[in-house]
């Protein structure tokens, strides 16, 4: 349990990692990696086009094709489609991986009869990446008017370069930690050899998010995520992003908070439960705020401190049953179930007897207490990131109050029965000064990536007429 003294604490250290990962000189060693998108600017709704979108994260990866009406304003997803990533898949050869996106992107294109058609891709892809700025893009597609955008406003959206520095959320597959992600799926669309795609915009599932809320609120600032895995991305003052030679403007930063702690900054309230959870992830040493709150994770502390009260013979006479014992036996889901019960206690019984444990009614009501405290000590840390940038925000834009949105996706703040109502609670007791409303996306990531590029396309045609009243001819504007 963190008390509010606690979280700010929290709070501050962050703050001084927020500045360390946006530095010039001190970025190389900083736990939260504050990594620059050169995503610059947020939709205005004047945005259109016909675009596809990949969205990979978790167990699943979809193929989505979009349709963004400047008329109406809005964006209408046309058709997608989900394919699993079996488990052997997330661990294996990298190039197996990109073979398989591949292959269902090329099933959906057959489905939908656009193999002819080159439409703009945008790739959500949910993991920590070294976006470069990079001046290949200057003579790979110069005519391409995502790279023109980029060029014209010194942005990458259309990624060219997003290197990715590690997998997270139980992914592992070899040959693509430090290699170019788009290039890795540019490659296995070449292999595949039956159709062919235009720029390719690679973006966080949080900058996704932003942007897709941000088409329906444009003051919508900040993208959060807290499903399998938990990161934040915000509109940061270019002048702060000390390793971007710009100073004009704002850049949205994606903060890769998951890392906070990674130096150690939270040894001294992580449990003994949060310890064993990181000494028998996939990946030890790393994103250990991420494991003290997301759901990958969540399941595995109430298990492990279930395992240990029963060890002390405080639950079920002493008696764990295999389940109880085993990794993974208790699901984060079973957390939202038991503690959805506004009264009874029909869920805990149930789960508990399916895990094979032998329960008498105070057992039931000592679990749930303990489903509540970890689940709430989850949304409390999250609430302590999410007042550092809001309080970050105000301060470093002058102004006595900030109004401003956060776009939100995942499935530990959708389905958890109390999880957002607490984040919210905890988030206007530690920045009072700042009104933050919140948006839950829509069809989430994928559409954003696909509106990333739509703002890509948006700023290049406005460029286009700028030059264009400089008196020069301009092309089909719409490619
Ligand atoms: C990744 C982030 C991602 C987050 C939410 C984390 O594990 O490092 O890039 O945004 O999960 O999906």
């Amino acid at each position: 349990m963190l008390s509010l003294e606690v979280l700010q604490q929290v709070s501050a250290r962050l703050e001084r990692d927020l500045r360390r990962g946006l530095g010039r000189h001190s970025h190389h060693r900083a736990a939260v990696q504050m990594l620059p998108t050169f995503v610059t600017a947020t939709p205005d709704g004047t945005e259109k086009g016909d675009f596809l979108a990949l969205d990979l994260g978790g167990t699943n990866f979809r193929v989505l094709r979009v349709r963004v009406l400047e008329e109406e304003q809005r964006m209408v997803k046309m058709d997608s489609q989900i394919c699993a990533i079996p488990q052997d898949m997330m661990e294996g050869p990298g190039e197996k991986l990109f073979d398989h996106i591949a292959a269902c992107l090329g099933e959906f294109l057959k489905s939908q009869n656009l193999q002819g058609k080159i439409l703009p891709l945008g790739f959500t892809f949910s993991f920590p990446c070294h976006q470069k700025e990079i001046d290949k893009v200057s003579h790979t597609h110069s005519n391409d008017p995502v790279s023109v955008f980029c060029l014209t406003f010194c942005l990458c959206v259309c990624g060219e370069q997003s290197i990715l520095i590690r997998w997270t959320k139980g992914f592992q597959c070899s040959g693509v930690e430090g290699h170019d992600v788009v290039q890795l799926l540019r490659e296995a669309i070449q292999r595949q050899g039956d159709y062919d795609v235009g720029s390719i915009a690679m973006v966080n599932d949080t900058v996704g998010t932003m942007m897709s809320c941000g088409y329906r609120d444009q003051s919508c600032e900040i993208g959060m995520i807290i499903g399998t895995g938990t990161n934040a991305c915000y509109m940061e003052e270019m002048k702060n992003v000390k390793r971007v030679d710009c100073t004009q403007g704002r850049m949205c930063i994606n903060t890769e908070w998951g890392g906070f702690g990674d130096n150690g900054s939270l040894a001294d309230i992580q449990t003994e439960f949060d310890v064993q959870v990181d000494k028998t992830s996939i990946n030890p040493g790393v994103h250990t705020f991420e494991k003290m709150i997301s759901g990958m994770y969540l399941g595995e502390i109430v298990r492990l401190i279930l395992v240990k009260m029963t060890k002390d013979g405080l639950l079920f006479k002493g008696q764990a049953s295999e389940a109880l014992l085993s990794p993974g036996g208790f699901e984060t889901k079973y957390i939202s179930h038991i503690e959805e019960e506004l009264s009874g206690l029909e869920n805990g019984n149930k789960i508990l007897s399916n895990l094979g444990l032998a329960w008498e009614p105070v057992d039931v009501r000592v679990v749930r207490m303990v489903c509540d405290t970890v689940s709430s000590r989850s949304a409390r840390l999250c609430a302590a990131a999410l007042a550092t940038l809001v309080n970050r925000m105000r301060v470093a834009r002058g102004l006595e109050r900030l109004k401003t949105t956060v776009g939100v996706d995942g499935s530990v703040y959708r389905k958890h029965p109390n999880f957002s109502a607490e984040l919210q609670a905890t988030v206007r007791q530690l920045a009072p000064k700042c009104d933050v409303s919140y948006l839950l996306s829509e069809d989430g990531s994928g559409k954003g990536a696909a509106m990333v590029t739509a703002v890509a396309l948006r700023l290049a045609r406005e460029s286009r007429l700028l030059d264009d009243s400089d008196g020069e001819d301009s092309d089909d504007e719409e490619q």
